[in-house]
This record gives C-alpha cells, structure tokens and sequence, in this order.
C-alpha cells in the first residue's frame, strides 16, 4: 500500500512580521495507484505541499501519513522530481541517473536500467554528457529519467514537464502514463497546464491563491484506453477542463486583488 493521506497541513514560513503563511489547513489522500494533480495560481504552496510530503520541510501544524504511518522525513519509498531540476554538476547523465540507483535493493545492472531509462525520455547517446551541456528541457528529462530509474512507490513530481516544448511534453506524459499503469504509482504531481493536469490525472485538487487552501477537487474519469486524440475530443475533458479553468482563473483574479 502506498497511499498518501495529507491531514490538516498548516505551513508558516518565518516568524513574526516577515512570517509568510504558505499553507492554511489542506487534508485530501491520494489513493493507491492514484494520479492527483495540484493546480493553483503561482505562490499558492504547491511546491511547499510537495516538499512537506516528501519530507524535506517539517510543517508548521498537521501531517502527512504513507499507508497510515506517519512519515518521519525524506524516503525512498517516495521518489521526487524537483522543480528546479537539481542534477549533480559533476556527474554525466548516465552517473545523475545511476546515482538514484544507489539506494536500490538489487545492484546487479545499475547501468543497463539507468541507459533503459534514459533512453525512456529520448536522451540516448546523451549519457556521457554534463549538465552544462544541456538544454532546460534536457535536464528536467534526466532529473525524470533518474526518478523513474530507481523505482519509487510514490512520485512526487513538481512540474516536471513545464519546460519542454509541447511535442516531447506529450512524448514524456504517455510515458508517464504508462509507467503509471504498469507499476501502479501513487503519483501527486503539481502542473500550471490545465490541459495537462486533465490529461493525466484520476482527480485534480484547485488550491486557493496564497495562502493555499482546499478550493475544490475535480473528479476525472477518462476511459484511458482511448489515444489522446480522442481523449482531448472527449466531452469529459472538455467539460472537467472548462471546470477546471474556471476555479483557476477565479483564484488568479483573487491574487491579483491581494495586496502581497
Ligand atoms: N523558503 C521560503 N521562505 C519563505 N517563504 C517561502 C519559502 N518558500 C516559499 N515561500 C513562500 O511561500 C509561498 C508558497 O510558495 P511555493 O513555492 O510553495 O508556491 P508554488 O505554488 O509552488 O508557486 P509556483 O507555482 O510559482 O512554483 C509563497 O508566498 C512563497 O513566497
Ligand atoms: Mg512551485
């Protein structure tokens, strides 16, 4: 079991007169095998949701439970794909996604699944190349590719896809997919893209504009043997997207209000 239940999370940053309240009182679970997106306007928390869920940042209130334990820091049963890529400068692509293979059980052929996985996001013959020598879109697909490599129950994706051009964005969202229903992830996954956060997710949780607060969740239920094609044609989508934008769009008007 792997699923992840977000109860009553409150996050300050800061104290006193400069304190920044990120978070106000969020609860919603993902479910085993679930793909929940977080949509809301930029500085609603997204990230800071994300990374209290991984682990990295202890909430000011609340708590965030893995199959109903409580999870005490960061783990490798939860696998995260940063914003800002984070490679590690001085390794090639094949070392930043052999690095994640580190901490699996079974050593026996690093390097062949780290070259598969690689090879899964479209860098092949990119291997012995450093960060630097690649573009934006490049790194995020490595920092994917070392994520996906070692295997993780959950993933913890903040906008992995936000800087590639639309063709391999839908390239790597199939293979996300994909991934997904062969292995059985947990996934919660922070977008911008309404388009995509429909496309890919079984249901979307809107967060209010700064500070984040539950708006709303948006059930999805698309009949994913259809080709995306006929997905984006389908009425659900189109319907669920229109939803969608509407609190969105209400939330960002909201913010432009608030006086930051
Ligand atoms: N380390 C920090 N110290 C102080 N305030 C912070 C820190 N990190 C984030 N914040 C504040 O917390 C709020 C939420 O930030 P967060 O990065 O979680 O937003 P986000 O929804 O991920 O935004 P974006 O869509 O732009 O990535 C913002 O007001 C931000 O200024
Ligand atoms: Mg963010």
């Amino acid at each position: 079991m792997s699923n992840v239940t977000i109860d009553n999370i409150t996050h300050i940053y800061g104290s006193g007169e400069s304190s920044v309240t990120a978070l106000e009182d969020i609860s919603f679970a993902v479910n085993d095998s679930e793909f929940v997106s977080l949509l809301g306007p930029s500085g609603c928390g997204k990230s800071t949701l994300l990374y209290i869920t991984a682990g990295f940042i202890q909430p000011t209130a609340g708590d965030v439970r893995v199959a109903g334990t409580p999870i005490n820091g960061p783990g490798t049963d939860r696998g995260v794909v940063f914003q800002e890529y984070a490679l590690f400068p001085w390794k090639t692509v094949l070392g930043n996604v052999k690095f994640g293979l580190d901490h699996a059980t079974d050593k026996t052929d690093t390097e062949s699944v780290a070259r598969q996985h690689i090879k899964q996001v479209g860098l092949e013959g990119f291997e012995d190349k450093y960060p630097k020598e690649l573009s934006g879109g490049m790194k995020q697909r490595v920092a994917t590719a070392r994520t996906l490599a070692y295997d993780p129950d959950i993933l913890l994706m903040d906008e992995p896809f936000g800087s590639l051009d639309a063709q391999t964005r839908e390239i790597l969202q199939d293979e996300l997919l994909k991934t997904a229903a062969k292995t059985q992830k947990t996934i919660l996954f922070v977008t911008h893209s309404i388009d995509e956060a429909v496309y890919l997710s079984d249901r979307i949780v809107i967060l209010s504009s700064h500070p984040g607060q539950k708006k709303e969740i948006i059930d999805v239920n698309i009949d994913r043997n259809q080709s995306r094609r006929e997905i984006l044609a389908s009425d659900e989508f189109e319907k669920k997207s229109a939803m969608a934008r509407d609190a969105v769009q209400e939330e960002i008007a909201a913010a432009n209000q608030t006086p930051t």
